[in-house]
């Protein structure tokens, strides 16, 4: 008896939570606007769209945060202009075009959609996307825009990594310029393009560190362990058509929360929310090791972080400066230590367990599977 009358009270507390979850709007229309100190909730509760000031900054910024930490910013909307005071408007236009205002009713940033819209409508969704549509239109192709495609510093699930060939849009993960300054910093996650499509961090112009390419299950350089494929949280996708090349992720469980997070100084990292400790862990990297600094070892060379030295030839190669191999600076790599002859019998050597080499000016067979080309057909 005891223990049913709890119950009664706990579906009682939870339908009064959701109510009030419900009855925060989670859109904006040109009739209602959002000022500095209101929020927009998303439906199922997991998002927050407001203005805030990272750590001592003085700045306001309009941003999107977790319920479940408000100090985790996924995307912040004016990152290059913050607003001086707290008199900031976030406005829906009747021609559709989202415009944050200052205290002189001028224009400090605004979504750039092009489309006119007979009802346009901005909603907050439950994947943390803020959209803009018209109507009650739930067709993400016909969004006039949304902040899925403008990525800052985090790479949330549902977002799409790459690039849509037909607008040119690249969409690309940037960090932070430091944890108070939301603007672009150095470094970014992106899709390259050349050859086979790869993931690369970059400083600038210049690759820092490479995620592999797609082999039709994971990335050559991410880690995939048995264990995540018995038990997986969430399902990955890559996607190499005429009109996209994208990757992206899905949670399985949406009561779960995970993202992708380049921090200011260039590391690449997946959190993921443990609510038992309150807190983000982190699950996954990118540069996890050594190995993973772009091209540390040179051409024809491997990197094995339990060895020393990590770098090492390949089979009938020698290091190309073996002065500076042997003193630890490895980039210039190796070369043949004698002529390739492939008519006097020299052929393909086996190496297992390893990243595919840097496929940027590779080409590639897009009609063949996983299996075939793991064939040893395919080596001949
Ligand atoms: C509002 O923005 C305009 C244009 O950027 C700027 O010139 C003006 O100083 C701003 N006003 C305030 C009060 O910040
Ligand atoms: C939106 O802005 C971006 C960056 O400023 C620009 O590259 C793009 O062409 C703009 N799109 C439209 C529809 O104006
Ligand atoms: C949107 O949906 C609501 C509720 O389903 C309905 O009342 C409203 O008329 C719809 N608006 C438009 C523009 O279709
Ligand atoms: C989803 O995650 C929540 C929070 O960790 C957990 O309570 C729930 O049991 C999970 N649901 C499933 C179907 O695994
Ligand atoms: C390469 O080595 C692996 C593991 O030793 C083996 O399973 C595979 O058959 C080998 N492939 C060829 C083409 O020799």
């Amino acid at each position: 008896m005891q223990a049913m009358k709890s119950l009664l009270v706990c579906s009682f507390l939870f339908s009064f939570l959701s109510i009030s979850t419900t009855t925060t709007p989670d859109t904006i229309t040109p009739s209602r606007s959002m000022r500095d100190g209101e929020t927009l909730v998303s439906a199922g509760g997991s998002f927050q769209l407001g203005f805030f000031s990272p750590g001592t900054s003085k700045g306001r910024y309009l941003g999107i945060w977790y319920s479940v930490h408000t100090e985790t910013v996924v995307w912040v909307a004016n990152r290059e202009r913050p607003l001086g005071d707290s008199s900031g408007v976030l406005k829906v236009t009747e021609q559709g075009v989202l415009v944050l205002l200052n205290s002189t009713n001028r224009i400090v940033w605004s979504s750039n959609s092009s489309t006119t819209a007979g009802n346009p409508v901005s909603q907050l969704m439950d994947s943390g996307n803020l959209v803009l549509k018209d109507g009650n239109e739930t067709n993400p192709d016909k969004f006039l825009w949304q902040s899925f495609d403008y990525p800052c510093d985090t790479f949330l699930p549902e977002m799409k990594l790459g690039w849509d060939l037909v607008t040119g849009l690249d969409r690309y993960v940037s960090s932070w310029r430091s944890t108070e300054d939301p603007s672009s910093g150095q470094f970014s996650l992106r899709m390259d393009r050349r050859g086979f499509p790869q993931i690369f961090v970059m400083k600038g112009a210049k690759i820092m560190s490479r995620a592999g390419s797609w082999n039709g299950l994971h990335f050559t350089a991410y880690p995939y362990s048995q264990q995540t494929q018995a038990s997986p949280t969430s399902e990955y996708e890559f996607v190499l058509n005429k009109d996209e090349v994208y990757y992206e992720y899905r949670l399985l469980n949406t009561s779960t929360f995970s993202r992708y997070m380049l921090n200011p100084s260039g590391t690449a990292a997946r959190f993921t929310w443990v609510y038992r400790t309150h807190s983000w862990e982190q699950s996954s990297t990118f540069q996890a090791d050594q190995c993973q600094n772009y091209a540390l070892c040179g051409a024809y060379t491997s990197c094995r972080v339990n060895v020393s030295p990590i770098c090492a030839c390949l089979k009938g190669f020698v290091p190309k400066s073996p002065k500076d191999w042997n003193s630890g600076y490895w980039s210039d790599g190796c070369v043949r230590k004698i002529p390739l002859a492939c008519s006097s019998g020299d052929g393909f050597l086996n190496y297992t367990g390893v990243k595919l080499p840097d496929t940027s000016s590779s080409w590639y067979d897009k009609s063949m599977s996983l299996k075939e080309s793991m064939s040893p057909k395919w080596l001949v």
